[in-house]
């Protein structure tokens, strides 16, 4: 006979490279906590519906939390023969209090045990993660406001387009944070929901109280579906293709961030403590946190590529390919805390090259556009006024200077409504200044942007910020 917690039909033991091959341990240990705390509420519940002793519920709590702080200490030692963490503290309780722990799976199979506890991990990791967009927002908005005098040329295609205020580049990426955020929070809603008490597919026989259960666990909802309630990984899914949407909105900022250090772009520097030389060039100072966040990008989004394969093709209800959800998630859970906390220092770090930045702006025709609207404002239509816009820019680069340096007596050439003003109406600051519409680039709408955030930041705790102090 098998010496296996399962191994009463079993003749021979289990062939020891297949154990290893199956064994989830090495990985999901990291859900003991939940593992534990799941477990008491569910022996909490078995006791008051009377299938447990208060004697035993007893001993399985006290044993249990026992487990729990040998398992903090790295105090105990996991067997690979007890294949998962269900089964590796299920054992070791029973070898603790005996009898008792044997009567602690009554009404649950590890298929609703694993469901909850990876429930309550991505609950517990979404608020982890807020913590971290919140904290490179915040640093994000520090910068908008320490540089909120600093031009730079907007970009479309790489090519200059429009000069820019260059915290209002930085906000766009605030505000981009801020939708991850909201995602994160439907990530929660949707992993708040509790499977125990579907058993290994089809309920149980026991008169279990599984709303007992979830208010223990501080769950706002019950699955209603035993089959759907082990089978579906949708919320793991849900937070991998959140977490894959915010790694490549830093995936961008990366790729702007390592153009703005080079020598060509040089708008900016990075702190000498967030960057590494090279081993042979002794001149190199090279951006590896934002090439490394870029790279990682491709990890993350290859877990939710991978989740949504191992699902795909799966009949109802639980199947073993779903142990594959664990190590993906992990590996995103860790990568996007990691890839945020590391950002937000860069930035705070980040030093910004002012006058590179507006040399960019001045010694270019991005103000192309402004000059164009100045004959609009005078009455032109906006086709015609393109057009000579367009033709003063490419007379000027035939004569090797810039719209600004054109006398009045040239523009007045290419149309008699330009005036005195239209020197100052395509100075950067200008053509900044009046894009003052809502959401635009003006100094007055950037500070609207800042103070906003700053709101945001302040009051942006819905779903997940309760939650927070009513996690298990
Ligand atoms: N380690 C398993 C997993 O992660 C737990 C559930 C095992 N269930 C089973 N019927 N073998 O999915």
């Amino acid at each position: 006979m098998s010496e296996a917690m399962w191994g009463g039909r079993f003749s021979k033991t289990t062939d020891e490279m297949i154990n290893e091959f199956q064994a989830s341990i090495n990985f999901d240990k990291r859900m003991y906590h939940e593992d534990i705390h799941g477990s008491i509420a569910h022996a909490r519940m078995l006791a008051k519906v009377g299938i447990l002793t208060a004697a035993d519920c007893d001993a399985i709590v006290d044993g249990l939390l026992a487990i729990e702080k040998k398992i903090d200490a790295g105090d105990f030692d996991f067997s690979v023969d007890l294949e998962d963490i269900h089964m590796n503290i299920e054992k070791r309780l029973t070898e603790a209090i005996g009898d008792a722990g044997g009567r602690l799976h009554t009404a649950r199979s590890r298929n609703d045990q694993v469901a909850l506890d990876t429930h309550m991990y991505i609950r517990r990791q979404t608020i982890e993660v807020q913590k971290e967009i919140e904290n490179l927002q915040s640093a994000l908005v520090e910068a908008a406001e320490k540089y909120s005098d600093v031009l730079m040329p907007g970009y479309t295609h790489l090519q200059r387009a429009q000069p820019i205020l260059f915290g209002h580049h930085l906000m766009a990426y605030f505000a981009m944070l801020a939708r991850d955020f909201e995602r994160f929070e439907g990530v929660y809603r949707r992993a708040d929901i509790m499977p125990l008490g579907a058993g290994a597919l089809a309920g149980t026989t026991f008169p279990i109280d599984r709303k007992y259960v979830a208010a223990q666990l501080n769950f706002e909802r019950i699955y209603g579906n035993s089959l759907d309630a082990v089978s579906d990984r949708d919320y793991i899914m849900e937070f991998l293709s959140a977490a894959s949407i915010l790694m490549v909105h830093l995936s961008r900022l990366s790729e702007e961030t390592i153009l703005w250090c080079t020598r060509e772009f040089h708008f900016v520097e990075l702190d000498d403590a967030h960057c590494t030389g090279s081993s042979m060039m002794p001149q190199k100072k090279n951006p590896d946190v934002s090439e490394l966040v870029r790279g990682k990008t491709g990890r993350v989004v290859g877990h939710l590529m991978a989740m949504l394969m191992v699902v795909k093709g799966l009949p109802l209800a639980y199947n073993k390919d779903l142990q594959e959800d664990k190590e993906g998630i992990f590996d995103a859970i860790d990568t996007v805390k990691f890839s945020l906390a590391v950002y937000a220092q860069l930035i705070r770090g980040m030093k910004v090259n002012k006058d590179v930045m507006k040399r960019a702006v001045t010694e270019d025709f991005s103000n192309a556009t402004d000059l164009a609207d100045y004959l609009v404002k005078k009455g032109m239509p906006f086709r015609k006024a393109h057009a000579v816009s367009g033709r003063a820019v490419h007379d000027c680069i035939a004569a090797g200077k810039y719209l600004e340096d054109m006398t009045l007596g040239e523009f007045q050439a290419l149309s008699p409504l330009f005036g005195a003003d239209i020197k100052d109406a395509i100075r950067p600051e200008t053509c900044v200044k009046n894009r003052n519409s809502y959401g635009g680039t003006s100094y007055k709408e950037v500070e609207r942007q800042i103070q906003a955030a700053k709101e945001l930041l302040a009051s942006e705790k819905t779903v997940s910020e309760e939650a927070k102090g009513k996690q298990v």
